[in-house]
């Protein structure tokens, strides 16, 4: 036999070595070879083209794509995937190989069968997934009786789905995934008995499941229904106890989920079908083993009562998806020991109380969908290494939303806090986000991040090099500096002191110390008591006392300037942090905790335009305000050459903070009057101005109105860079309803009826037109004034630039240096923000942009 094979294999080789050269290439007719060549021929390959697939100088056998027998004399194999076979298979090709055993086609074109593709009776693969078989499924597949994997996926196979299936008792994956089959599942397939593996998912199989469809597949593992119309109960799966992949996903299955949890289930996914009852009695289950499953999706059911109990017990769970269903009210899920869980969504499931603190011990979670409950109080900290998905949204959390998770928002897929009483405050959070994820926040005061801190984790991160301004760089230092040495401290209790604070303010007026140190002194030990807060040095103990060390008992000397809500001092905390210390006069409305809550609010908004608030002390009635001092004084007073109005302190040497930033950038708070003659100074001033609002209107949710922009709200810090101060004041420090706070100071404040961001724009369009003009808003001179008409800067502006002789009120102090036209446009644009009407005014966001527009190089 050996012998006789090995002969005719010569024989061939001679005949096709002898027709080499002769003629074109050519395969003996009706060989294996001949009808695999001519399948790939009329299916569009192209023998010069595909050689590797086909060469005819060699033997079929040698062919990439075909597997022989043992003896290499019949092709028991052909895998051809993706090679753009195209349309029908034709007769007197791959079905007259008498012996194939498998046949895989998948990702081709091929759209139907040839008529004698039924007679390959030997086959026991056949994988035609991802064609193009648009036709019915013929009977004809039950001639197949030793067909062992059957995957039709991804085609478009419509109609019954053929009951000869009855015929493959050796079957055991059938793969029908995506198609477009509509019938119910043949009672045929209940003879399958070997199946292992059956996927229906994505058709239009209907009606139930043919009986004995519980107990025919004793080795099946996995079974996928889902996408489809099927109707039942759970109780038709209560058989399948050697089921690890159950999917019945988008069905019609109603009734209790109880009977499904049983044997050795990794995966259930029971998504939206109409189960309902209560699955707390899952938990009497014995035959249940909690610690094998992995994956449960519940969602989109009508299921009552309460969450499992036991569910605790599930350490190897990954994926767990409640989500809506009719829960009755309950509290938060036990997450204890779901140390692996990845996806935990509880959305709609009716959960009341606290988030558990506890999920933050979830190490590996990547997504948490809690929305739509009633869910109270804070967010808790969350593992922030891995989440990429976070859903909070329509529920009632309050306070702000952690400092690190904001920090970890830009490298979130999707989040969402809308809908709950949260507060928040950020620079780089886009407008859109806000209006998408931040929706309907309601709270009235705003919690900052720290923009800075977004910055060093993008340089953390993604390894980008970081080009921060100076005076970034200098809040950076600050803060680092401040950070590393003291930690963080949480609020501290300061309400019991109260009385004694009381009685100080009999004594003597508030802070009028200097005129009668003795009542002072007397004072002291009961004002030691009252506790100052610094935010971010909270270690640093400091007490009302340090204050008035600082301030040598509010001296006349230290006094800084009698602010719109008292007056200001400044001086050294603990002999090395110079600050402005500012006292509250007018009597407010708040509480002590009221104020407390809004100033630790405040303190928390940073931007590098803005004044950072430090710390404060509540001293009885009086209310103080700590801030970083600002070293070059306030815009008016450089603007007139009014003195700074305090002697600075020019010994550095106890002060290691901007000795540090010295010799990082070199500027030191001198020659601000000589810049002051340059129009790149003082539009950047104008710039950083104008950042702030935009950070307080479009960084905010809900807006910050400033409603006292002016030139003296502007200072300038040590490196020169203006900041706005004296934000979010009104509230603590007056009682809003006066006058005063609500419009604004005079020659400032806008014509209109109710304060808007506009209002702000207003203020700061005055502030710009002073800024180049160098006039005072009101009761200053006015040349150049046809009529004589104009009483302040705002009008006489106004008429100049209307009458297009914008460059004759530009400050003659301004060196010319061919910068007149930047100045015209800004002064157009002072005019944009001193229109009558608030809506014809810009966005504090579009003033920015215009200022950037016209940027000295
Ligand atoms: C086969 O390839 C040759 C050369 O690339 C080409 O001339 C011929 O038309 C192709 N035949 C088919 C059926 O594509
Ligand atoms: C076809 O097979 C022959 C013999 O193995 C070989 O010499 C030739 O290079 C092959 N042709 C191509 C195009 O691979
Ligand atoms: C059919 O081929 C596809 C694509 O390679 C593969 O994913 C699938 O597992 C195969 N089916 C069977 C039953 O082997
Ligand atoms: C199935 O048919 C639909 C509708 O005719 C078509 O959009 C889809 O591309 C087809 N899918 C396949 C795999 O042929
Ligand atoms: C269940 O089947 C549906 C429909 O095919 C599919 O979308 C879903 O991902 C499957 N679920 C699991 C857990 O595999
Ligand atoms: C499930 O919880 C019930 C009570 O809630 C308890 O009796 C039962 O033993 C638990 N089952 C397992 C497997 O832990
Ligand atoms: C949570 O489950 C609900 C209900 O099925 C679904 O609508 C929502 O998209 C899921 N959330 C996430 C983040 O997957
Ligand atoms: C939030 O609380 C308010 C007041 O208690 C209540 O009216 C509202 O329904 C709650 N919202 C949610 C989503 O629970
Ligand atoms: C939101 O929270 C604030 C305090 O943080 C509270 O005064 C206010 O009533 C809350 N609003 C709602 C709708 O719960
Ligand atoms: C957040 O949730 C709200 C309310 O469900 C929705 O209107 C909004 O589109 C969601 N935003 C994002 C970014 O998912």
């Amino acid at each position: 036999m050996g012998v006789a094979l090995l002969g005719s294999f010569l024989i061939l080789s001679l005949f096709l070595k002898s027709n080499l050269g002769q003629q074109q290439e050519q395969s003996i007719p009706n060989s294996d070879e001949f009808f695999v060549s001519q399948f790939f021929e009329k299916m569009g390959m192209n023998s010069s083209k595909s050689s590797h697939l086909y060469n005819l100088s060699s033997s079929v056998c040698s062919w990439e794509v075909v597997f022989c027998d043992s003896k290499q004399q019949n092709v028991i194999g052909l895998v051809a995937p993706n090679l753009g076979l195209t349309g029908p298979i034709p007769d007197n090709t791959i079905g007259k190989l008498k012996k194939l055993q498998f046949l895989d086609l998948n990702s081709n074109q091929i759209t139907d069968f040839s008529s004698d593709f039924w007679s390959l009776i030997s086959l026991k693969s056949l994988n035609l997934s991802n064609n193009k078989f648009s036709v019915n499924l013929p009977t004809n597949i039950g001639n197949f009786g030793s067909l062992e994997k059957l995957d039709l996926s991804f085609n478009n196979f419509t109609g019954d789905f053929p009951d000869s299936i009855s015929s493959l008792a050796a079957l055991q994956v059938l793969n029908l995934n995506r198609n477009r089959f509509d019938s119910v599942i043949p009672l045929g397939i209940t003879n399958c008995h070997s199946l292992t593996s059956v996927d229906l998912s994505m058709n239009s199989f209907h009606g139930s499941l043919p009986k004995g469809f519980d107990f025919s597949f004793p080795k099946l593992k996995s079974l996928n229904l889902g996408g489809n119309l099927i109707s039942g109960r759970g109780s038709d799966f209560s058989k399948m106890v050697s089921l690890n992949y159950l999917n019945i996903s988008k069905n019609l299955f109603k009734g209790s989920v109880v009977e499904i949890f049983q044997g050795p289930l990794e995966m259930i996914d029971l998504s939206s079908n109409h189960f309902d009852g209560h699955i707390s009695h899952v938990n009497f289950n014995p035959s249940f083993d909690w610690s094998h499953l992995i994956h449960l999706d519940l969602s989109d059911n009508k299921i009552s009562g309460m969450f499992f109990s036991n569910l605790s017990k599930a350490f190897n769970l990954k994926h767990l998806n409640l989500g809506k269903n009719r829960f009755l009210k309950q509290r938060f899920i036990n997450v204890d020991e779901l140390h692996t869980l990845e996806y935990l969504n509880l959305s709609k499931t009716n959960i009341i109380g606290q988030i558990s603190d506890r999920v933050s011990k979830l190490t590996h979670l990547k997504t948490l969908d809690l929305s739509n409950n009633h869910l109270v109080g804070k967010i808790p900290l969350l593992s922030f290494k891995t989440l990429i998905n976070l859903d909070l949204s329509n529920n009632n959390l309050t306070g702000d939303i952690p400092l690190k998770l904001l920090q970890k928002l830009p490298w979130m897929e999707r989040f969402n806090f809308s809908y709950n009483n949260l507060t928040l405050c950020d620079s780089d959070i886009s407008l859109e986000t806000l209006q998408s994820a931040f929706i309907g926040s309601t709270n009235s005061c705003p919690i900052a991040a720290n923009p800075i801190l977004f910055k060093k984790k993008v340089h953390e991160h993604r390894g980008l090099k970081l080009a921060l301004g100076l005076a970034v760089s200098l809040i950076c230092l600050l803060i680092g500096l401040l950070l590393f040495a003291f930690g963080y401290r949480t609020r501290t209790r300061m309400w019991d002191v109260k009385e004694s604070c009381k009685e100080e303010n009999v004594i003597s007026g508030p802070f009028s110390f200097k005129t009668d140190s003795t009542t002072w002194v007397a004072d002291v030990k009961v004002a030691s008591s009252v506790p100052v807060v610094i935010f971010e040095k909270p270690l640093l103990n400091f007490t009302f006392s340090d204050l008035l060390s600082a301030t040598s008992n509010f001296n006349q000397d230290t006094l800084l300037a009698e602010g719109r809500f008292g007056p200001v001092y400044h001086g050294f905390l603990g002999g090395a942090v110079h600050v402005a210390i500012k006292v509250l006069v007018n009597g407010s409305t708040m509480t002590d905790q009221e104020a407390a809550n809004e100033l630790e609010y405040l303190g928390r908004i940073k931007h590098p335009n803005l004044v950072p608030l430090m710390g404060y002390c509540l001293a009885g009635e009086q209310r103080i305000a700590i801030y970083d001092y600002m070293e070059n004084g306030n815009l008016h007073n450089l603007l007139y050459d009014l003195p700074l109005g305090v002697h600075v302190n020019e010994d550095w040497s106890t002060d290691t903070w901007e000795d540090q930033e010295t010799n990082e950038n070199g500027i030191r708070n001198v020659g601000s009057e000589a810049l002051l003659m340059t129009w790149r100074f003082r539009h950047m001033i104008g710039l950083g101005t104008a950042r702030s609002l935009a950070f307080l209107h479009h960084g905010c949710s809900p807006p910050i109105i400033h409603r006292d922009v002016k030139a003296s709200s502007v200072y300038l810090d040590y490196n020169l860079e203006p900041r706005l101060s004296d934000f979010g004041l009104s509230k603590i420090f007056g009682n809003g309803a006066s006058d005063d706070m609500t419009h604004g100071s005079p020659g400032y404040a806008p014509p209109d009826d109710v304060v808007t961001p506009k209002s702000d724009v207003y203020g700061f369009g005055v502030v710009l037109l002073e800024l180049i003009t160098g006039k005072k808003p009101i009761g200053d001179e006015y040349p150049n004034d046809e009529n004589r008409k104009a009483q302040d800067l705002v009008s006489w502006v106004r008429g100049l630039v209307r009458a297009n002789c914008g460059s004759q009120a530009i400050d003659p102090k301004i060196q010319a240096t061919g910068d007149e036209g930047q100045m015209v446009e800004g002064l157009k644009i002072g005019y944009l923000c001193t229109a009558d009407a608030p809506l014809k005014r810009p966005s504090m966001q579009q003033v920015v942009g215009l200022l950037k527009d016209i940027e000295p190089l």
